[in-house]
């Protein structure tokens, strides 16, 4: 049986950086208040109406295409992940294909709406295609533009400030190797907090969903038999109830439980323990997730590779982009075990274990 390795990674992050400073003189926050809660010191935004996720992308997925010496027309898949996609659709990948000037061969594109997780799940639909000889290239992406949908008022503070934009890319390949590639990926998932974590509006839920929970909420629906209005009401668009909402606390209690589980479940899977990690990459959604994490597993700082001080929370683009420094800064050689984890909305949650 084939193995799937990454042949190549790539990242992107737009030029302008983004102080804590620089928020906290259009919203009631503190350069202290992020520091000390999230470890993020600056994050990066896209250029507005120039850059977008699909764009970010295309630059990550030619570096990555040119180190694993393959031309963007040799692609045989594509896999995009994201939570800011340009379009409600069609999605990302189809973009980033006309992006990256290779529609004539048609391959195929698929979009993953798994958020933070997203480019696990996304790396694993490529492990599958690869390994089974279906695909010789798959181009996994992950890539968020949050600035263009990001509270900027008082109350989207809890929010706003953790999110940056960027875009990861890889090149998933087959190889013979045994002893290299992909060892395992574990995918997991419970919508049960589906709420806890989410981008309700514009949608098509017509308050479905808090009727269920026993929640009355007044999103100014039309009575039922009329037609239209049905993902954005005038309500909606009033009361500013169009962005992301998270309850923080909440999401940090799930995600330091979830995250050692994950990995703790691949490492077993394989038969093999936290002191053979070489390198984890969590996905960046708070330092002290991270950190509580790395104590969890007993790993040493030299162990995993954060960068969220820099770049902020990147959703989907996080761990690419996280796997790229860490190899661009040679702290990945061949024959590590790397480790991919990651937990976000959904809730979901996964990882992968890759030997390089
Ligand atoms: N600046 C200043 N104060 C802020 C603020 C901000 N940006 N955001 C929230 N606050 C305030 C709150 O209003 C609250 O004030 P109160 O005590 O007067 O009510 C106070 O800070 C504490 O809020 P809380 O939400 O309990 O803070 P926290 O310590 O849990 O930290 C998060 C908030 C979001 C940083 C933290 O919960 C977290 O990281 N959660 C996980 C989020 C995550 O990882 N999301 C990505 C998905 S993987």
């Amino acid at each position: 049986m084939l193995r799937s390795k990454i042949a190549g990674v790539g990242y992107y992050v737009p030029e302008r950086v983004v102080t804590n400073d620089e928020l906290s003189q259009i919203m009631d926050t503190t350069d202290e208040w992020i520091q000390e809660r999230t470890g993020i010191q600056t994050r990066h935004y896209g250029k507005k109406h120039e850059e977008t996720t699909s764009s970010m992308a295309a630059i990550a997925a030619k570096i990555a295409c040119e180190r694993a010496k393959i031309a963007p027309e040799e692609v045989d898949f594509i896999v995009f992940a994201t939570l800011s996609p340009d379009y409600y659709f069609p999605g990302c990948g189809v973009l980033l294909q006309r992006e990256l000037g290779i529609t004539s061969r048609e391959a195929g594109a698929l979009d993953i709406r798994n958020q933070c997780s997203g480019f696990l799940y996304a790396l694993s639909v490529a492990d599958q295609f690869v390994k089974t000889g279906m695909y010789k290239n798959v181009l996994v992406v992950g890539a968020e533009m949050h600035s263009m949908g990001l509270d900027f008022s008082d109350r989207g503070r809890n929010v706003s400030v953790i999110f940056g934009d960027g875009a990861g890319a890889v090149i998933v390949q087959a190889t013979d190797n045994q002893k290299q590639g992909i060892l395992t990926t574990k995918l997991h998932s419970d919508g049960t907090y589906a709420e806890k974590l989410a981008f309700i509006n514009p949608g098509a839920h017509g308050g479905y969903h808090f009727k269920k929970m026993g929640e009355e909420r007044d999103f100014g629906y039309p009575p039922a038999d009329t037609y239209g209005e049905i993902f954005i009401t005038p309500k909606m668009i009033a009361d500013g109830d169009y962005y992301p909402n998270m309850e923080g606390p909440f999401v940090f209690k799930m995600a330091v439980q979830k995250f050692p589980e994950v990995i703790m479940e691949a490492l077993e899977d394989v038969g093999l323990q936290p002191s053979d990690i070489n390198m984890l990459i969590p996905h960046q959604a708070n330092l002290r997730i991270s950190q509580f994490v790395q104590r969890k597993l007993g790993l040493s700082d030299d162990q995993v590779w954060n960068n969220i001080q820099r770049f902020g929370n990147t959703t989907a683009a996080s761990v690419p982009i996280a796997l790229c420094e860490a190899w661009e800064a040679g702290k990945i050689k061949e024959g590590d075990l790397v480790c991919l984890a990651a937990f976000g909305s959904g809730f979901t949650w996964a990882s992968a274990l890759i030997r390089w």
